[in-house]
């Protein structure tokens, strides 16, 4: 049973036409790549492949599955997988390419992995201004999901250095391009509901931001929302947004009638889906599948989501904070 997903042989590269086609090559093969942006260094992986963003999850060692930011090469590039709002516009005509990553609704048949998104209906995007990334994101030609590439916990990497101290064994490339500029990460802004918030301060300013957005006759809404609003306050809050509309039972061995049981592992799934988040035990495979496979059962309106008992070793503590999430007693 895989917790941490495979060992890897780690390359660290210079920064060359070459290593940027081997880093692009590298993410194709569903590849773990880390490589410099103008804020810290990501740790990249296919958005559009769950198994290599489960694999990132595992990499970093995170407890949760927090939402990760897509990055691309353009600003039509983005607008292709997020809807396009004059707010959202104005913004990435104005920062892009730089430190400002836009929370915006998914696009009907948007090919990012649910995981990615941590099963929100949004997407966070953003086009890096670090030449090497925009290149090697040109030459993949896809979205690349990339949190720091740092182990949770520790500090963000500004150096190829400091990604090779915290992830060697877990990455199979690190493109060095020497040191990060900013060493912050970038600003985010939620552009999908019908007030923009900022979710995490960054490299833009809040000045900024008002300034680009005055000239649109837009403005930013207050940190703290209002009582009583449903606006979740901070990211992390955010992140634990996401619970089917059914019931969720944890360490299900047997299924009812009434319930749609998510097997893993020996245990069958049953229901209409019938479900399995990995036959073999791999708890990579499992964190890939998790948001997919809650969606689809959700979607049969059954009362009751049963999940198989999930070890909680490497990534299957992050699978299991997710489920006990979706299992808690909800609040409205
Ligand atoms: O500078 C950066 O942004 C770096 C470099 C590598 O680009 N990347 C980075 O990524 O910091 P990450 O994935 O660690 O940042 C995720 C942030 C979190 O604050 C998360 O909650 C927020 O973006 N986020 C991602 N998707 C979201 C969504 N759909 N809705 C709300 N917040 C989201
Ligand atoms: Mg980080």
């Amino acid at each position: 049973m895989s917790g941490t997903g495979r060992e890897r042989q780690t390359r660290c590269l210079d920064v060359s036409p070459s290593a940027l086609e081997a880093g692009a090559a590298a993410l194709a093969n569903g590849g773990l790549v880390a490589f410099p942006t103008e804020t810290v260094y990501g740790l990249g992986g296919d958005a559009c492949n769950a198994e290599a963003v489960a694999a990132i999850f595992a990499a970093k060692g995170r407890p949760t599955f927090n939402p990760l930011i897509s990055h691309v090469d353009t600003a039509e590039h983005a607008f292709a997988l997020g809807v396009e709002t004059p707010a959202a516009r104005a913004l990435a005509t104005h920062f892009w390419p730089g430190p400002l990553t836009l929370v915006l609704a998914r696009q009907p048949g948007c090919p990012i992995a649910r995981l990615a998104s941590a099963g929100l209906d949004s997407i966070a995007i953003r086009v890096p201004s670090s030449d090497a990334a925009r290149q090697m994101l040109s030459i993949f030609g896809g979205p690349v999901a990339a949190p720091s590439a740092n182990p949770s916990g520790r500090i963000s990497p500004t150096r190829a250095a400091h990604v090779l101290a915290g992830l060697d064994g877990r990455v199979d490339i690190i493109l060095d391009g020497g040191r990060c500029d900013s060493g912050v990460e970038s600003t985010v802004v939620d552009c999908s509901g019908d007030r923009l918030v900022v979710l995490r301060p960054g490299g833009v300013t809040r000045e900024e931001l008002a300034a680009c957005l005055a000239g649109s006759g837009l403005h930013l809404a207050p940190t703290i929302p209002p009582s009583g609003s449903s606006q979740p306050a901070s990211p992390g809050m955010l992140a634990s947004h996401y619970a089917p509309r059914a019931a969720l039972e944890m360490n299900v061995t047997h299924a009812r009638p009434d319930m749609e049981l998510i097997g893993f592992a020996g245990i069958q799934g049953a229901g209409a889906e019938k479900a399995n988040l990995s036959p073999t035990g791999d708890l990579v495979e499992a964190a890939a599948n998790l948001f997919d496979m809650l969606h689809r059962a959700d979607a049969h309106g059954t009362p009751v989501i049963g999940v198989a008992p999930i070890p909680p070793d490497g990534i299957g503590e992050a699978i299991n904070d997710r489920l006990r999430r979706a299992a808690a007693p909800r609040t409205g």
